[in-house]
């Protein structure tokens, strides 16, 4: 049974550009679904690490970017999903996200979340999981056979990637500090090495694809592991120059894909992927949640959990 939204509710929002100590727990009125939109009481919504930077030009803003919940009411024109639907999704970036008990998403954003998946980890596979995806096929141009670094393979994004490019059929070296090692291996690396270990670096067999989510010293000597007409493509900072002008590097910015992400759940609801979820906190502590996302040690994702009443 769906209730009827109530016309408040709690939200997280960022007031000021100042990171953790800029967020508080506001009542602000329920949004309207306009034209398109889906209306979804949320249930879980995930972190990123440094998202707070992001949205710093529109304050107070409401933080997280990709949510799971139930669909509770629907704009004009929708059709793609129904109220009582139990969906997930990306949000887009220039708007309010999803770290309050209700949140508006563009409906034909949203995917199904698939029965075997519950409500944390399907707010914890959008973001990374369409992140891996489009860094491995839409700017990485992996095939099958070749072999893959991942830079971070044991973080939100990292995870995903190695399973990704596992799933289809790539060979994968992550780079991981040794907390992280057991959980890159699980996730289907072969190799891990410690990316502070720069003989160790030095020495992987060269790759086809580098995929840096960490961005920092380590990528330029990532970049000197890729073979002829290889490609490094980074989610965490604009790459370095590489020394090899037939090496191509590129960064992009995710963005939300209803069919990626419809794949990414029919793969997590019959357990091919997997979401490893570090931490789970109630919608009233997210300054802690906030705050475990820089703490060393984090494995996997940092998730709100929003309360039923
Ligand atoms: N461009 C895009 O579209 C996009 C999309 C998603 C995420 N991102 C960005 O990509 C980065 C990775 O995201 P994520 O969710 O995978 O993050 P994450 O799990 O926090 O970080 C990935 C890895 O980076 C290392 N790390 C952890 N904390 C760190 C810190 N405070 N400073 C530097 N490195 C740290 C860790 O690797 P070790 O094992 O080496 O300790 C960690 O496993 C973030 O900066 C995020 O904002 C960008």
């Amino acid at each position: 049974v769906v209730s009827t939204p109530p016309t408040m509710m709690r939200a997280v929002r960022l007031h000021e550009p100042t990171g953790v100590a800029g967020l508080r727990t506001d009542r602000v009125p329920v949004p309207d679904p306009s034209r398109g939109e889906a209306l979804v009481r949320v249930r879980a919504a995930a972190l990123t690490r440094d998202e707070l930077d992001w949205p710093v030009d529109r304050l107070p803003a409401i933080p997280s970017y990709e949510l799971s919940g139930i669909v509770v009411g629907l704009g004009e024109g929708v059709t793609e999903v129904r109220v009582g639907d139990r969906v997930c999704g990306l949000m887009p970036f220039d708007r309010d996200g999803a770290a309050a008990e209700y949140a508006t998403v563009p409906a034909d954003l949203l995917a199904e979340t698939p029965a075997g998946l519950d409500d944390v980890h399907a707010a914890a596979l959008p973001l990374p999981g369409l992140t891996a995806w489009q860094s491995l096929f839409d700017h990485g141009g992996m095939d099958k056979g070749q072999r893959v670094l991942v830079l971070g393979a044991a973080g939100g994004v990292g995870q995903l990637v190695t399973q990704l490019a596992r799933l289809h059929g790539a060979s994968v070296v992550g780079t991981a500090s040794p907390a992280g090692r057991d959980l890159a291996l699980r996730h289907g690396a072969s190799q891990v090495v410690d990316p502070t270990d720069r003989a160790g670096v030095q020495r992987i067999e060269p790759v086809n694809l580098v995929v840096d989510t960490v961005g920092g010293q380590v990528v330029q000597l990532a970049g000197t592991r890729l073979r002829l007409g290889g490609r490094l493509v980074s989610v965490a900072a604009d790459p370095p120059t590489p020394a090899d002008r037939s090496v191509t590097t590129s960064y992009f910015v995710v963005t939300p894909d209803h069919d990626q992400l419809a794949e990414l759940c029919r793969l997590a609801g019959l357990g091919e992927l997997t979401v490893t979820v570090d931490s789970v906190h109630p919608l009233d502590a997210a300054a802690a949640a906030f705050t475990r996302l820089q703490e060393p040690g984090k494995r996997g994702k940092v998730v709100l959990q929003v309360d039923d009443d």
